[in-house]
């Protein structure tokens, strides 16, 4: 059984608040928090309340530094679909987090050199204070896809058809995503000091469930997650269903 606090909300507005009130507190207990940060249509609301939150309240991340989970291979770093364009239109030019300090992955050349650079960059900072997951249906964290070690380093990943069957809808008309991405490996991110997972809507049920109340397997790499000590997992009503129905809660 699972170590994770669980912090259960009506709908995604109010995870969004909770969530995004959470890293407020972290950067303002510790303005050169280093944050992990992660895409996907999880993180829309979050970065919107965090946004909100910074305008609001003076929030600022001047001192802070971020590293996000993954990119694509071979996507140009303007491309509508990039996690760069993503984080750029949704959170980073809403604050004011030195862009020298606001990193992803460098898909774009040797991935190799890459993935191996992005850890040196994570450890020169000492590593990351506040990690930010999201989780696939089929269980993935990053890029991580069932069967994924969970000592695996920065790496280049393959992404499963259901994976890119899900992040279709966010490439224009006509595209799809690249097979590839880098990520950062599960050892990488169970380093992290706190673990933030996110999980909202039905659709996140199932693997929300096999993630913390089987043991842990290869097969759904977010059960990691139970490996780690300080891991809180922010969700809805929804998200947390099967938890409830199998845990009688
Ligand atoms: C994104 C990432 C992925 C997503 C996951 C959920 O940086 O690493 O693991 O967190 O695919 O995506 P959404 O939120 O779109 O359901």
């Amino acid at each position: 059984m699972t170590k994770a606090q669980f912090q259960v909300f009506p709908s995604p507005s109010a995870v969004a608040k909770a969530v995004a009130s959470h890293i407020g507190e972290a950067v303002r207990a510790r303005p050169q928090t280093v944050l992990g940060l992660a895409t996907g249509k999880t993180f829309v609301p979050i970065y919107e309340a965090l946004v909100a939150l910074s305008q609001e309240t003076g929030l600022s991340f001047a001192e802070a530094s971020s590293f996000n989970l993954d990119e694509y291979v071979g996507l140009a770093p303007n491309h509508p679909a990039s996690f760069r364009h993503y984080m750029e239109e949704h959170f980073f030019r809403h604050i004011d987090l030195p862009a020298d300090r606001a990193l992803l992955p460098e898909a774009g050349g040797d991935a190799e050199a890459a993935s191996l650079a992005y850890e040196a960059a994570i450890a020169a900072r000492g590593g990351i204070d506040v990690q930010l997951l999201g989780i696939g249906r089929n269980g993935h964290i990053g890029f991580n896809e069932p069967g994924s070690a969970f000592d695996g380093r920065t790496q280049v990943a393959k992404l499963t058809p259901s994976t890119i069957a899900a992040n279709t809808s966010d490439f224009p008309p006509g595209e799809v995503p690249p097979p590839e991405a880098i990520t950062m490996g599960i050892g990488t991110i169970l380093e992290a000091h706190t673990i933030v997972l996110v999980a909202t809507g039905a659709a996140k049920a199932e693997a929300l469930a096999r993630a913390f109340l089987r043991a842990a397997d290869v097969d759904c790499p977010a059960s990691a997650l139970q490996r780690h000590g300080n891991v809180t997992v922010f969700c809805d009503d929804a998200a947390y269903a099967e938890i409830g129905r199998q845990s009688g809660k």
